[in-house]
C-alpha cells in the first residue's frame, strides 16, 4: 500500500488555523479521501494528560527544558499511536500543529536553540510532515483575537516572546520553502481557504490520491 499524506498547520495562537482545518475535513470527506484529523499536544490518551500539564496556568514555575521534553514526549506518544499507523495504512494525517512548533515557541522564544530539534529527531524518528501550512499572522492581530479570560499558559506569554515565535516562523519558512507552504493571513477565511485547497489539489494529483 501507498504510505499516506502528513499535513501539518502551524501559525501563531490566534492565526485562524482551525478555521483552516475544519474547512479541511469537508474537503477530503467530498472527496471520500481517508483521512485522520489529530492535533498537539495531545492527539492521544497520554498526549492530552500531557497537554493538561503543560497549558496548565498554575504551572508557571515550569522549566523551559521541561516544557520542552513535554512537547516532545506528548509527539513520541502521538507519532507512534497515531500518525504513522495512518500513514502505513495509506490515509492522509491533518495534524493542528507539529514539530515546527517546538522549534518556534521553545527553540526561538524560549532560546533552547538547536536541542529542540536534537530531542525532536528522537521523538518523531525523523518524521516531518510532507506539507507544512504556516499560517502567516502579525503575533500581535493573533494575541488580540483571544480573549484574556481564554488564555492558557503559553497564550498568556508577553507579545515579546510571541514575536520571536514569529520570527521563528519566518525563518523556518525561509530555510525549506519546499515543505513549509506560507499562507497570507492577511486575508479573508475563504481566500486563505482558497489558496490551502489548490496547493493541495496540486499535490494529491501529483501522488495519484485525486
Ligand atoms: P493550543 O490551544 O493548541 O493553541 P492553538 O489553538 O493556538 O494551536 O495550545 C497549544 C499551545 O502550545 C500553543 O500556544 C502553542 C504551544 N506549543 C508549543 O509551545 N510547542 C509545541 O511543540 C506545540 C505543539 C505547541
Amino acid at each position: 500500500m501507498e504510505r499516506g499524506l502528513f499535513i501539518s498547520f502551524e501559525g501563531p495562537d490566534g492565526s485562524g488555523k482551525s478555521t483552516q482545518i475544519e474547512y479541511l475535513k469537508e474537503y477530503f470527506l467530498e472527496r471520500e479521501i481517508a483521512c485522520v484529523f489529530t492535533r498537539e499536544p495531545g492527539g492521544t490518551h497520554i498526549g492530552e494528560e500531557i497537554r493538561e500539564i503543560i497549558l496548565d496556568k498554575q504551572n508557571n514555575d515550569m522549566t523551559d527544558l521541561t516544557e520542552a521534553f513535554l512537547y516532545a514526549a506528548s509527539r513520541s506518544q502521538h507519532v507512534e499511536q497515531v500518525i504513522q499507523p495512518a500513514l502505513e495504512a495509506g490515509k492522509v494525517v491533518v495534524c493542528d500543529r507539529f514539530v515546527d512548533s517546538s522549534i518556534a515557541y521553545q527553540g526561538y522564544a524560549r532560546g533552547l536553540g538547536d536541542l529542540v530539534e536534537e530531542i525532536n529527531r528522537y521523538a518523531t524518528g525523523n518524521l516531518l510532515p510532507d506539507i507544512t501550512f504556516f499560517i502567516d499572522v502579525d503575533p500581535k492581530v493573533g494575541k488580540r483575537r483571544i480573549s484574556s479570560g481564554e488564555r492558557d499558559r503559553l497564550e498568556s506569554e508577553k507579545i515579546r516572546f510571541h514575536r520571536k515565535v514569529y520570527q521563528g516562523y519566518i525563518a523556518m519558512a525561509e530555510k525549506d520553502p519546499d515543505r513549509i507552504v506560507t499562507v497570507d493571513g492577511s486575508g479573508t477565511r475563504e481566500e486563505m481557504r482558497d489558496f490551502i485547497m489548490e496547493h493541495l489539489t496540486v499535490v494529491l494529483k501529483e501522488r495519484g490520491m485525486l
